[in-house]
């Protein structure tokens, strides 16, 4: 128990992934941690689909700031600003997709505790990742489009949040602040 709670302590989003590929039987055990993921009802809304073609993932890059670039410029000038790029050189992109649903047991929810999951098991088994919510298809309804047409996206799914996966390159950065007072027993 201690070795998981270490684990969640030293995730950190990564922003700066190395040129070297995830080997297949790590993505392998990172799926069955995301399939192990709890959702309300036991409905499973989800799909994952992970990318490893570096020509698509440079596709869908492109097309994302494309796609920022046309709805949220405020969002586009920012990524821009931190040297524009949207995933980093990640050599994985995993892209969950959705049946949507909304209300208490939203499918947006159970993609939320499934890509935290994902993020706590990759980091067991080594692998840095940073969840990214710049995928068109979660912005805007394209998601048939573009390099999107090439993932077999089930019928009725939409892309509903991105987990680039890969290795850290140079050093770690300063993990993000922890607020206690944000907690409160009584
Ligand atoms: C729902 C969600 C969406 C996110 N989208 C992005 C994103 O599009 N790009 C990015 O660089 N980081 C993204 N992040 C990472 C957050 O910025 C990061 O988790 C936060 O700053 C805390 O830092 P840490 O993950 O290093 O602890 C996202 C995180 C979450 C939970």
């Amino acid at each position: 128990m201690t070795e998981t709670l270490d684990v969640i302590a030293a995730r950190y989003s990564v922003r700066n992934f190395a040129d070297k590929a995830v080997p297949r039987e790590v993505l392998d055990q990172i799926a069955d941690a995301a399939l192990r993921a709890p959702s309300a009802r036991d409905s499973e809304p989800w799909h994952f689909i992970f990318v490893t073609d570096p020509t698509v993932v440079a596709q869908m890059e492109e097309y994302g700031l494309a796609t920022l670039k046309a709805t949220d410029q405020v969002g586009y000038e920012r990524t821009l600003s931190r040297g524009g790029k949207l995933y980093y050189g990640a050599p994985v992109l995993l892209v969950i997709t959705a049946e949507p649903r909304e209300g208490i047991a939203s499918s947006g929810l159970d993609v939320g505790i499934a890509v935290g999951t994902i993020a706590i098991a990759a980091k067991a088994l080594g692998v840095d990742s940073c969840i990214v919510a710049s995928i068109p298809g979660a912005i805007i309804d394209r998601e048939t489009q573009g390099p999107y047409a090439q993932l077999n996206i089930p019928a009725g799914h939409r892309p509903a949040m991105g987990i680039l996966l890969g290795y850290e390159a140079g050093e770690p950065r300063p993990q993000h602040a922890i607020h206690p007072e944000k907690v409160t027993f009584i």
